[in-house]
């Protein structure tokens, strides 16, 4: 299946079952909101969560366009990706836990052809702070004949600090050549796919857990990740929407591996955050996307400081918008990253020396990073990127 076929099933087999469409949010989430960008398909949907009625009702379903920092450090294995899409479905005070994984189940299986003798699940197994185990999760799976693991922290689902959070229930797909064995906290060829959260707590700013006024549903698959395991493969990195930055940055500079996978993530990511109209910068949003862009040049330039994202195709920023549904333009995103390249040559140029001056006194020191930022406007990053260069 592509993934065009892969969300259109999605889709459908939820319109089937009474769920109407919710709009796809931006990557930039509305003015307040404490996080930088869009991180889950249910974070747009936090009011309606915490109780608020939703004009379209109280199942739904989407598609959105997801970034999480908080995976940057495995980028560059197979599996993690900083830019995501996510199916995600929602129940706002309407079927539970049981039937959305019935109807999960059904969809796997007989939506997208996966063999149910290669499905595992884990649920949430208490705390220490007296929430008790997930029967309700773990029954509905024995019945299906799926096999269940129970953990803890792994299996409590929340999208910040504060906020509607609650247990959840993962499911898990063997990737292995052989048959399965194990399970998914022992062993990594289980494969998360989809998580289905009970949203029925809200964590208070003092740590409060109170009930929410609705007990909701809340679940999100990445699609990068199902297409993966949809065509037997190990990694995301094959997959469709990565050809084109797979191939532009592996033919264009013979790049492999670890490097090739995180020069053709960022680049990817750094499109699609361009195309919500961020702009590189020195703080919040505009600093995320500068810092993967840079780090995407300081894998580039170690083998070759002549490299340029003006080589890169326009073929790659289209195929990604069209993906990831931005009506944009690439010519003037391309633009963007040439200047942001430019200005970061010029700060390597300029840094480069004061560095190492400033290394040759010995090991550096706090007011030394604040010397090189305030001064000279290197930020702390890449000064330890200067000084691991320098050996
Ligand atoms: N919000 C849940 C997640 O992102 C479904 O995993």
């Amino acid at each position: 299946m592509t993934p065009d076929e892969i969300i259109r099933t999605f889709v459908e087999h939820h319109h089937r079952l009474g769920h109407s469409d919710a709009p796809e949010s931006s990557l930039v989430p509305p003015p307040g909101d404490p996080v930088l960008f869009t991180t889950s398909g249910m974070h747009p949907l936090t009011p309606y969560l915490l109780g608020r009625p939703h004009p379209g009702g109280r199942r739904l379903v989407n598609v959105q366009r997801c970034l999480r920092t908080t995976d940057l450090d495995e980028v560059g294995d197979r599996t993690h990706l900083t830019v995501f899409q996510m199916l995600g479905s929602w129940s706002l005070g309407d079927y539970d836990i049981a039937t959305s994984l019935r109807w999960g189940f059904d969809l796997l299986t007989d939506g997208y052809g996966i063999a149910p003798g290669k499905l595992h699940a884990t649920v949430f197994g208490g705390d220490d702070h007296g929430l008790g185990p997930d029967e309700t999760a773990r029954a509905t799976w024995t019945t299906l004949g799926v096999p269940v693991e129970a953990l803890g922290a792994d299996n409590w689902w929340s999208n910040g600090p504060t906020g509607p959070c609650g247990p959840d229930s993962e499911i898990f797909v063997w990737t292995g050549d052989d048959p399965p064995t194990g399970t998914p906290s022992g062993d990594d060829r289980w494969v998360e796919v989809w998580n289905h959260v009970q949203m029925r707590h809200h964590r208070h700013p003092d740590g409060r857990l109170t009930p929410l006024p609705l007990s909701s549903i809340d679940t999100g698959m990445g699609l990068e990740r199902l297409e993966m395991v949809l065509r037997g493969d190990r990694s995301v990195f094959t997959g469709d929407g990565l050809r084109p930055w797979v191939g532009a940055v592996g033919d264009r500079w013979g790049l492999r591996g670890a490097d090739l996978r995180v020069v053709a993530d960022h680049l990817r990511s750094a499109v699609v955050v361009l195309g919500d109209g961020v702009r590189p910068g020195a703080t919040g949003r505009g600093y995320v996307l500068r810092r993967l862009l840079r780090r995407a040049l300081t894998v580039l330039w170690r083998d070759d400081p002549t490299r340029s994202l003006d080589e890169l195709p326009l073929t790659g920023f289209d195929d990604t918008l069209r993906r990831f549904r931005q009506p944009v333009q690439p010519g003037p995103l391309r633009a963007v990253l040439r200047d942001e390249e430019h200005r970061f040559r010029g700060l390597l140029r300029r840094g480069r020396p004061l560095v190492e001056r400033v290394r040759a006194r010995g090991p550096l020191t706090e007011p030394d990073y604040h010397w090189l930022h305030d001064t000279h406007g290197l930020p702390r990053d890449l000064v330890d990127a200067l000084l691991a260069d320098a050996g």
